[in-house]
């Protein structure tokens, strides 16, 4: 039985939403509807189908009953009235821009973001005509935003220096000038952020990351009101065509079961992490949102449940320091992408980040010393003497 019923609770949401007994066979599992296209059996009801006066499925592209149940599940965790899932978060952004924007608009968004992100809105969307600018905080966005900017975009926590933003008070901008508000929800996770719940109109993630959980596939999914969505799906799906495969969104079905079990261990870790190495002689700074020391640590208390697996380090020795700390990391894997179960470490400013350019990357804090660490759901003891023991290479570097 598919539990849509926004009255249970969000573990038994992750569980059986969009998900129940399959009526024909009886499988418990969701299918794996492993097809290109769907019969429709007869002629008029395929012309009801392609003009929109029938639902149904006929093509997948355009829709899949096992991409579906993600969807629906997605959308009910997020408590959103629909959802929409594409072939991975950079789809999903780019399907936004395409549907929600057009030359001459403008989008402001609050960095620092993935890198993709902004690569996408200053090398892609400027040639459409679209300018990208970025706010420095919300008073500047504030200050600058005019009826020209049709989209504020922002992450919280932000990729990768953990940046919090006041969810309310953007959407209230945003609004102020009839702007759509969107967010990145990717580090925080419906489990510990529900920006619907403080006035967002549209939520995307990299289900790549804490929603599929394993590290094994490439998705993303954009929430938001039923109109908005059906908007997306067209120019998204129909037109476009980054659309998710059923075999990626059954290990997306699969791995958000367990996303609420999975969230806490990612917080327990990164929480004595944080803990452990703030204030280590070879670090200038930890970032991670749950120090009473970070700048967002208010607003991050009032808007998460947690505070996230993410954490991030600023070590003193600057780019040298970074590689033998990373080189010397055993449980913690060299690899972009985040919130899988095993641990993950990388180097943003080399990596991720590194087509922005030394300017932008300076002003965001993306400095050399910087290296980001997804805390999986290890023992945190075992990932702690991890990190002790790469950290003395680093001391033993400054000392040579
Ligand atoms: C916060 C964030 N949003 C979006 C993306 C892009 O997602 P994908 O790699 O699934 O296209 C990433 C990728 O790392 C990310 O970290």
């Amino acid at each position: 039985m598919s539990d849509n019923n926004r009255t249970s609770g969000f573990r038994t949401r992750a569980v059986h939403a969009g998900g129940g007994v399959e009526p024909r066979t009886g499988a418990h599992a969701t299918p794996i509807y492993q097809t290109s296209t769907f019969g429709y059996f007869d002629a008029d009801r395929g012309e009801r189908l392609f003009g929109g006066q029938e639902s149904g499925y006929f093509y997948t592209r355009l829709g899949n009953p096992t991409v579906r149940a993600f969807e629906e599940k997605v959308a009910s965790l997020e408590g959103a009235e629909d959802a929409v899932a594409f072939a991975s978060g950079m789809g999903a952004i780019s399907a936004l821009a395409l549907t929600f924007l057009k030359p001459g608009d403008e989008l402001a968004f609050l960095g620092p973001l993935y890198g993709g992100t902004e690569g996408f809105f200053h090398e892609v969307l400027e040639k459409f005509g679209v300018h990208a600018w970025e706010a420095s905080d919300l008073a500047d966005l504030e200050a600058r935003v005019t009826r020209r900017v049709k989209m504020v975009y922002v992450e919280t926590p932000t990729n990768p220096t953990l940046r919090i933003t006041d969810l309310r008070n953007t959407a209230r901008i945003a609004h102020s000038v009839d702007a759509l508000a969107v967010t990145d929800n990717t580090f925080a996770t419906p489990y510990l952020t529900r920006p619907l719940q403080h006035d967002f109109d549209v939520v995307l993630h990299s289900a790549t990351k804490y929603l599929g959980g394993h590290g094994d596939a490439i998705g993303g999914v954009v929430v938001g009101r039923a109109d908005a969505i059906r908007e997306l799906r067209v120019t998204g799906l129909r037109h476009v065509g980054a659309s998710l495969g059923p075999q990626e969104a059954y290990l997306f079905l699969r791995g958000v079961k367990t996303l609420p079990l999975r969230m806490d261990a990612h917080c327990d870790g990164a929480e004595i992490v944080a803990r452990t190495f703030d204030g280590h002689p070879a670090i200038a700074r930890v970032y991670y949102p749950g120090l009473s020391s970070h700048v967002g640590h208010e607003i991050a208390a009032r808007q998460m449940k947690r505070f996230g697996g993410m954490v991030s380090f600023d070590l003193r020795g600057g780019y040298d320091a970074a590689k033998a700390f990373l080189n010397n990391l055993r449980l913690f894997v060299q690899a972009v992408s985040l919130g899988d179960v095993e641990s993950l470490s990388c180097h943003p400013a080399s990596t991720t980040h590194q087509l922005l350019g030394p300017d932008i990357l300076a002003r965001q804090g993306v400095t050399p010393g910087l290296v980001r660490l997804s805390v999986g759901i290890e023992d945190p003891e075992d990932l702690v003497l991890d990190i002790e023991r790469a950290l003395e290479s680093v001391v033993s570097l400054a000392a040579d």
